[in-house]
């Protein structure tokens, strides 16, 4: 996690033991936003990055009707929630000039909550106050999860999650 270091950053960690708990993992994350956050998800296929952001666009109240999956053919879906949600998947992703075609700044640097798997492809438009959470496969059910960044906002969600039982 040291790529997304900026002074005053704090890490968290957090072992999922199934995808439950890191729906939940989530869903107390999303809860926790505000207008304009940005998360990073960084980690190997499978580690789930996607099973996480189901859990925060639950947080963030986006109806149940809608299915969080990757996009295949788009770089960003974008749900209603209390904040607007947009999911980045940039897998395919083989230029970050792509990202910067569609505009990104718009999403990044605007009101609603920016969630976006493979975010170490465009680490160098991100900013310190970017959230990063890393994703990392320990067993067949078993992930580690690591949260970084400013060490008000990481004190904040240490609280929520322990509220939460983890
Ligand atoms: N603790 C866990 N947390 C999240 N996913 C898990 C966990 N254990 C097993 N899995 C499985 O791993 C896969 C994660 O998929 P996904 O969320 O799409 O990953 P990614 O988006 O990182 O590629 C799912 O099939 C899920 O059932
Ligand atoms: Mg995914």
């Amino acid at each position: 996690m040291k790529k997304c270091m900026s002074k005053e950053t704090s890490q968290l960690c957090v072992i999922s033991k199934n995808p439950e708990e890191t729906f939940f993992i989530g869903k107390i994350i999303g809860e926790n936003l505000t207008k304009g956050d940005v998360l990073a998800l960084v980690g190997e296929l499978g580690t789930g990055k996607t099973c996480f952001t189901q859990g925060v666009a639950r947080g963030l109240e986006v109806p149940e009707g809608f299915q969080i999956t990757s996009p295949s053919f788009t770089l960003i879906n974008e749900y209603p929630g209390k904040i607007m949600l947009y999911h980045f998947d940039l897998y395919r992703l083989q230029d970050s000039q792509d990202v910067e075609d569609l505009g990104y700044e718009e999403y990044l640097f605007g009101d609603g909550i920016s969630v976006i798997e493979w975010a170490d492809k465009i680490r160098h438009i991100l900013t310190e106050e970017t959230l990063c959470i890393s994703f990392k496969y320990l067993d067949e059910n078993v992930r580690e999860i690591v949260i970084s960044g400013q060490e008000k906002r990481i004190a904040r969600i240490s609280n929520a999650l322990k509220s939460g039982g983890f």
